[in-house]
């Protein structure tokens, strides 16, 4: 590793924080910069802030001028703040993994070009173009925003006879896409981590719960036929590598009745479905992440035992309570300064 290495991390939420925390246990030192930084879950812990808009090109040529390497936090960061990165700087995810994963049409347009199989879905820019598309259902579907989604915000349910003007409204954007509703058995995530050498590891892959679009609780490492296990595998190597990916990748699956796998989505950062690799790993996400930005070896990714993980949403304090009492759970709480109804406060893990 390059002595002195600094990491710089463009966004300030929980992602982050558990990022600057894995980097200290290494000796490296993070800058974090976001345009709320200040009381951030990062921006409390990390050594160095810079508290500006993520196009501000003064302030982002300075934050470059402190740093080794860059990694978002989450992917809705505008892709000038990473376009803006000099070519020494090593750049995480890259630009091309980020862009994808900003828009849920390009996402998905990849995984199909790649031969990982998607639900069927619509491009739509207009009423028209909705109206059409659900000529074609013969099912439940789901209209969802191509940008800017996350816990599930920016998507409707819908079925057909459904009035598409009326669903035009509500969606209220410019570009979104329509697709069939999976009938599935599970929901799975697949985490890899891939080094600026192109070396790649593979995380034992989690099972996960929704509530309303938001992520609950997870099991790992999830207990599936072996062809099941490989075909993910495949699957997120085939996109990492396509996509050049550094840092981390994690791909949302859906496992079907027939025990297949249909793909989801993307997120080329850490992700909440892999949060009990903290404890539960000989080496977390995060300092994985660490490691394919500074040089570092891959660490080993045995899991000890079947890990669960439950976030903490909003005012929900008493499972936080109970957690703290309790001897086997593992408490993490992210500092927001704000509890919101279902925001991400924390999360606990605890082994089986
Ligand atoms: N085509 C689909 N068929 C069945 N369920 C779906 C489909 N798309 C989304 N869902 C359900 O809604 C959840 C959230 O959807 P999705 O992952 O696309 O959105 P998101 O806002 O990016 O969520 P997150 O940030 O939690 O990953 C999924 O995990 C799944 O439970
Ligand atoms: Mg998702």
């Amino acid at each position: 590793m390059m002595k002195n290495f600094k990491l710089g991390i463009l966004g300030s939420g929980q992602l982050g924080r558990m990022t600057v925390q894995a980097a200290a246990n290494y000796g490296i030192s993070c800058h974090v910069f976001a345009p709320d930084v200040k009381d951030s879950p990062a921006g409390q812990i990390c050594n160095t802030l810079s508290n500006a808009d993520y196009t501000d090109k003064i302030a982002l040529k300075k934050f470059y001028s402190m740093v080794d390497a860059v990694t978002c936090e989450f992917e809705n960061v505008p892709s000038i703040a990473l376009e803006m990165a000099p070519k020494e700087c090593i750049k995480s995810p890259g630009i091309t993994a980020l862009k994808t994963a900003q828009n849920r049409l390009c996402e998905k347009d990849t995984a199909k070009f790649l031969g990982i199989p998607t639900a069927p879905y619509w491009k739509i820019e207009s009423i028209d173009d909705l109206a059409n598309a659900m000529r074609f259902l013969d099912s439940n579907a789901i209209l969802k925003t191509a940008k800017f989604g996350y816990d599930g915000k920016g998507q409707i349910r819908t079925k057909t006879g459904d009035d598409p003007e009326i669903l035009w409204k509500e969606i209220n954007t410019d570009i979104a896409i329509l697709e069939y509703l999976v009938d599935f058995k599970s929901e799975i995530s697949f985490l890899l981590a891939r080094n600026i050498d192109g070396e790649t590891i593979i995380f034992p892959p989690t099972i996960n719960y929704h509530d309303r679009g938001i992520l609950v609780h997870s099991t790992a490492p999830a207990i599936l036929p072996s062809n099941v296990i490989e075909a993910g595998n495949d699957y997120i190597k085939t996109m990492a590598d396509h996509l050049e990916v550094v840092g981390l990748l994690a791909m949302e699956l859906f496992l079907t009745q027939e025990n297949t796998l249909i793909f989801n989505e993307i997120a080329p950062r850490p992700h909440n479905s892999f949060h009990w690799t903290i404890e539960g790993c000989k080496t977390s996400q995060f300092q994985q992440l660490i490691r394919s930005l500074s040089g570092l070896p891959f660490g080993d990714i045995s899991v000890i035992g079947r890990w669960h993980m439950r976030n903490i949403l909003g005012h929900s304090k008493e499972e936080l309570t109970k957690g703290y009492k309790s001897s086997g759970k593992y408490v993490h709480e992210y500092g927001k300064q704000k509890t919101k109804e279902n925001r991400k406060m924390g999360h606990i893990t605890w082994n089986e």
